[in-house]
């Protein structure tokens, strides 16, 4: 079947040389005698193109060009023109017209034209199609490139993580070496230092000057132990017994523990146990020790009260604990130096808390990190694995 073709003229014998004419080369026809009736047989056909004549009754031909130029943009136009109206032709062709046949006209032209206009109208329909394609694949590249973009910034954050998680394994990894032996070292000769001192004490009248002089040296030598003792637990463990341990049970025993502290503050617990993750085998002292370190941080930040908040959950692989506050948070430039031993703020801390509960979630293989923000405080995320 030939394309469709809507004839428009008001004179019937134009419609009937033309429909002949045309037919006989195959084109599907459709006539009509006036320009409305035209619109309609056009709404309805789709026609590759329309032969529609200039000179109309009611609504003219150059409406009706307009109108089929706008709302068809895939039916092209040719124009039947009266004889000397080469300037009316000029007009056609800039409304949007894409020829233009004179009247009377000889049957060859029609069709050479008519063939001429329809081949035309197929590169330009083609080439519409290519440039929309071109810019369907453009948007896809884009696309590409920002999923490309988006996956490159993963990695790159989740490298970032790695290296830092290994700066701080090899900073844990080389304080231990060196403290524990230090530390070692040191509590010897401290030791004799504290039994030599209390012999001396022995020997000096009770309640003298001297006497409180043996027991503030006694005194700095705990000190200087104490410290030491923590030195050593940042830095190695220390003896630990395994068993089937429930993490819901330790958080609440150490919650217990600080009750009469959160309430002397009028500090509010917000307890959201989201799930109950099943036993673990880890010691249970250690497990504690996170919780102790952590609560103790952040009830130091709310003396003047506020919400301490502790979530559990879990899914298939992890145990995810998350322990905030709403104290004045933690300085942006410090946020990385908070796992280190030693780094601390508070003028009597030792800096030993956090290095602590790093290095015992590293011994469970599990993960920590910190978010702060001065206007919601901090909170500390952990994840520790089953088994
Ligand atoms: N919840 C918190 N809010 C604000 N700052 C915190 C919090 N937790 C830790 N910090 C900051 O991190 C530092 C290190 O904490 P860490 O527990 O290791 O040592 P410390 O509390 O200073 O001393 P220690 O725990 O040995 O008594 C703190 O001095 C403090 O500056
Ligand atoms: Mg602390």
């Amino acid at each position: 079947m030939g394309e469709r073709i809507v004839v428009v003229d008001d004179e019937r014998i134009i419609l009937e040389l033309t429909s002949m004419i045309l037919r006989g080369k195959g084109y599907q026809i459709f006539t009509a005698e006036s320009a409305e009736e035209g619109m309609e047989l056009i709404e309805r056909e789709r026609p590759a193109a329309v032969l529609l004549d200039y000179m109309m009754p009611a609504m003219d031909g150059m409406t009706a060009l307009r109108k089929i130029r706008d709302g068809y943009p895939d039916t092209y136009v040719i124009m039947f023109t009266g004889k000397g109206s080469e300037e009316v032709a000029v007009e056609m062709m800039k409304a949007g017209a894409s020829d233009y046949i004179l009247k009377p006209f000889n049957n060859q032209d029609l069709i050479d034209r008519l063939e001429n206009v329809l081949r035309i109208r197929s590169i330009e329909i083609h080439n519409r199609e290519l440039i929309k394609e071109r810019e369907r694949l453009m948007r896809e590249i884009e696309q590409w490139n920002l999923e490309l973009e988006r996956r490159v910034e993963e990695k790159s954050r989740e490298l970032e993580r790695a290296h830092a998680e290994i700066v701080q394994s090899e900073k844990l990894a080389a304080l231990g070496h060196l403290s524990a032996g230090m530390a070692h070292e040191i509590r010897n000769p401290l030791n004799t230092i504290s039994l030599f001192v209390q012999l001396l004490k022995g020997g000096l009248e009770k309640d003298s000057e001297l006497t409180s002089y043996a027991d503030k040296t006694l005194k700095e030598v705990d000190r200087i132990d104490d410290i030491l003792v923590k030195l050593l637990a940042a830095s190695k463990r220390p003896q630990y017994e395994l068993h089937m341990v429930s993490l819901p049970n330790i958080i609440e025993r150490v919650l217990d523990g600080v009750s009469e502290q959160l309430k002397a503050q009028g500090v509010r617990l917000e307890k959201e146990f989201v799930s109950l993750p099943p036993p673990i085998l880890a010691d249970a002292s250690e497990l504690e020790q996170i919780f102790t370190n952590l609560f103790t941080n952040s009830l130091y930040e709310m003396k003047e009260g506020g919400t301490l908040g502790v979530r559990l959950s879990h899914d298939g692989r992890w145990i995810y604990i998350a322990v905030s506050d709403t104290g004045k948070g933690i300085p942006q430039e410090n946020l990385n130096k908070v796992f280190d031993p030693f780094f601390t703020t508070k003028t009597k801390g030792t800096g030993f808390g956090l290095s602590v509960v790093l290095r015992i979630v590293k011994t469970y293989g599990g993960r920590i990190s910190v978010e702060s923000d001065p206007c919601t405080g901090t909170v500390l995320n952990i994840q520790l694995p089953f088994g």
